[in-house]
């Protein structure tokens, strides 16, 4: 009997302590490669003084001044090697540049990397550390934390093409991908729906192709040409070189990389819109209004050789990265094939396949680039026309084009739609009533968590140039930032635990109990994400069915109903398992109802 109970108490003890390390530590999304707790916390007094001295140290020690703001706390920031807080970027014994290790113990913190970007992570896991729950008293468990990322690029793409996002939506999503270590925003300016980036030497850019005189309502895929309908209402936008700076300076700060993506020669007719000439047959021509691919895509001539080099050359300028996206997809050659003018370039320059013709138009390209000291991106599709060995490679349809550009020893980065694609849905149900629209297929948080972007199909000795994976949004239905935030989160934060967390320490079920803790942060942010549907587990118990049911939102109140209809304010909260008789057959809704006063879409629940 005191054997038992002495079971017990451990057993009891065992709980709370997992219980307290997931309240300490292991919250951090993502997840870090070593964490190791120690007993005790560390108690911040008022005044904090903080040891910062090179340009990267003063930047981090600025965000970490505004964080303990927050708590009331003020930040002295000084070249006192004594400070309470130690920040340093020149540790040369952490080699991979964006890694760190953060210590906390009874006399301080301490974080050290050997670059900005290392010791800028280093402050984001010390500030995912404290619980949200515990803002005033900001007791810091003792910790040692070691950590670097698994991938070199961790991305995401937004398309403000299709609709356009605000520069305030913008830094709003840039601060949050900073907060979980993504290093790479891939800006989609332009497309056949609107041209988005002011070139100073093209005005018509932005007075015509920023421009459509109206857009398709709702899901074009879902319509026959004849049901198509139109709002009627002048739509666009676009950003102003110096918005473009402020913009590029803010993410730098962030240790973000900008990449710019200026599509050719497909996905031009808002160019065509303006500048007629570019084409191969005369227009004139509009910026689409509704979605799909245009045949009508830009001659390879001298005109638009000068056209796109004048445009490329005020837009390395502007991004001081290293990489330029051409786009390249979904190029049509239809109106290549009839026209003389490519049939001449194809005699002159020997060759047979008009497809081949983009890989010619590509390799000028990115001469002209490379004389810029920048390196050509663009997706699969640049592989058809033969590509040259320093271009990079994105891998959309599916992960064969990168598997490929591999095997020629290009660097690659991993964007299959289905896995990545965050315009996808988020419900079994395709084009469900109770979602946002979206254009295709189902993508749950569980399929982006489990993506390695390592395809066993790489061989080892080629893996090294799988530089990473990111997320992408096209928004041809995300016609509002709300939606677009609905559609990002929370499954950018599972794509962050791919680009940073090595695949052998990954595991979905308890990257779910972090992610719940995050919930709070991201409504501090103001962040309309999408709340997960509850869980269900069924069991049986004395010739009844049993459904507990639970969420993942901290504090979420459980509502269902047993008639079919879905859940609401008025429907009864879940208290305790609900204990079905056998023979009866009955569906339960169930929904989770956050703090923040939105709720999940229901799960369905069918018993037995
Ligand atoms: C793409 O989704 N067309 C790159």
């Amino acid at each position: 009997m005191r054997y038992y109970r002495k079971l017990l108490v451990l057993l009891f003890l065992s709980i709370i302590g997992q219980y307290a390390f997931a309240q300490n530590g292991l919250n951090i999304i993502p997840l870090p490669q070593s964490a190791d707790f120690k007993q005790g916390t560390l108690t911040l007094p008022k005044r904090v003084t903080v040891y910062a001295q090179s340009a990267d140290e003063r930047n981090v020690a600025s965000f970490l001044t505004e964080w303990l703001k927050q708590y009331g706390k003020t930040a002295v920031v000084s070249n006192n090697k004594a400070s309470l807080i130690y920040l340093s970027s020149a540790n040369s014994d952490i080699k991979n540049k964006e890694g760190y290790q953060l210590l906390v113990g009874s006399t301080g913190i301490k974080i050290s990397a050997s670059n900005g970007a290392g010791l800028f992570y280093g402050l984001q896991s010390l500030m995912q550390l404290v619980p949200m729950q515990k803002m005033e008293a900001l007791n810091i468990p003792h910790v040692k934390i070691t950590d670097q990322p698994a991938f070199k690029w961790r991305g995401v793409m937004l398309d403000v093409s299709r609709h356009f996002f605000s520069v305030a939506f913008v830094k709003k999503y840039i601060d949050v991908l900073a907060f979980y270590k993504i290093n790479t925003f891939h800006w989609h300016l332009t497309d056949d729906q609107g041209w988005r980036i002011e070139i100073k030497k093209y005005p018509k850019l932005t007075q015509v192709s920023a421009f459509r005189k109206e857009t398709l309502i709702g899901a074009q895929q879902l319509l026959k040409a004849d049901e198509f309908k139109y709002d009627g209402m002048r739509y666009g936008g676009f950003y102003t070189q110096e918005e473009i700076k402020d913009v590029v300076a803010y993410a730098q700060k962030r240790y973000i990389t900008i990449v710019p993506e200026i599509e050719m020669p497909g996905h031009s007719v808002a160019v065509l819109a303006a500048y007629p000439k570019l084409a191969c047959k005369p227009g004139p021509y509009e910026t689409f209004t509704k979605w799909g691919v245009s045949e009508d895509i830009v001659c390879p001539s001298e005109q638009t050789f000068h056209f796109f080099e004048n445009v490329l050359a005020e837009v390395v300028q502007l991004f001081p990265g290293k990489y330029v996206h051409i786009g390249g997809d979904e190029a049509p050659k239809t109106v290549w094939e009839q026209s003389d003018d490519v049939k001449k370039i194809m005699k002159d320059n020997n060759i047979t396949d008009v497809n081949k013709v983009q890989g010619w138009f590509n390799a000028r390209i990115e001469k002209f680039l490379i004389s810029k000291g920048k390196q050509l991106v663009g997706w699969d599709e640049i592989l058809e026309g033969g590509i040259t060995p320093s271009s990079l490679v994105m891998s959309w349809r599916g992960e064969a084009g990168g598997i490929e550009a591999v095997k020629h020893g290009n660097d690659v980065v991993m964007v299959p739609n289905q896995f990545v694609y965050l315009d996808y849905g988020q419900n079994k149900e395709m084009h469900s009533p109770l979602e946002p629209n979206n254009i295709c297929c189902y993508l749950p948080l569980e399929k982006i968590y489990n993506y390695n972007p390592l395809s066993k199909d790489i061989a080892p000795e080629l893996q090294k140039h799988v530089l990473g994976t990111q997320a992408t949004l096209f928004t041809e239905y995300i016609t509002t930032e709300n939606k677009a935030e609905y559609m990002i989160f929370p499954r950018i934060l599972a794509l962050a635990e791919v680009g940073w967390t090595p695949a052998v320490n990954k595991n979905f079920e308890k990257f779910k109990g972090r992610l719940g803790q995050q919930f709070p942060r991201l409504d501090k942010r103001q962040i309309i994400y999408r709340i997960p549907e509850p869980e269900a587990a069924k069991s049986d118990k004395e010739g009844k069915k049993v459904i507990l049911l639970s969420s993942i939102v901290p504090k979420a109140i459980i509502r269902f109903t047993l008639d079919n209809s879905n859940p609401d304010e008025t429907s009864d909260v879940y208290t305790k398992p609900i204990e079905i008789p056998k023979g009866l057959n009955l569906k339960i809704k169930a929904s989770a109802f956050a703090p923040n006063g939105r709720h999940s879409v229901p799960l369905e629940i069918a018993v037995p």
